[in-house]
């Protein structure tokens, strides 16, 4: 299974998220015989038009040309897409939430999806204070 793992925290390597998405990947054992990792901090990323293009005419793909277009195209071969996204502001960071707004017509909407969709699960730590 081809997996591909978008992380959405500035920490990078030194990610909480990142090193709880790894142990995720460890209990997927063999199944996950190809991994690789995204990290949103640092792409550029415009904001979605809502020209909804990708749904009416060009059957899945944004018509804007930028990083997403790379991560998007990644997204459309993977088997699962794990979105590995740190909790700011009790939300999704910017950069990540960028990238989510451009793909609601192959990963994040399924009803409209014109084409086959991988599955996708997230995970989102937070502080915690006992
Ligand atoms: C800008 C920003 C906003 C945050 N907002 C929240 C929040 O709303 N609630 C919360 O519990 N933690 C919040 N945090 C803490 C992070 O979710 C937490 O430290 C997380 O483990 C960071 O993951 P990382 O190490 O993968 O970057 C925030 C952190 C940052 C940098």
């Amino acid at each position: 299974m081809k997996v591909l793992v978008i992380n959405a925290s500035a920490n990078k390597e030194r990610s909480t998220t990142l090193k709880l998405t790894k142990t995720f990947l460890e209990g997927l054992g063999n199944e996950a015989s190809e991994v690789e990792f995204v990290t949103t901090i640092g792409l550029h990323i415009n904001p979605c038009r809502a020209c909804y293009a990708c749904w009416f005419k060009a059957a899945g793909k944004c018509v804007q040309k930028d990083d997403a277009t790379e991560v998007m195209e990644k997204i459309r071969q993977a088997d699962l897409v794990i979105w590995s996204i740190p909790l700011y502001a009790y939300g999704v960071p910017s950069h990540c939430k960028a990238l989510m707004d451009r793909t609601p017509s192959h990963c994040v909407w399924p009803t409209t999806r014109p084409i086959p969709r991988p599955a996708s699960i997230s995970a989102m730590p937070r502080v915690s204070r006992a």
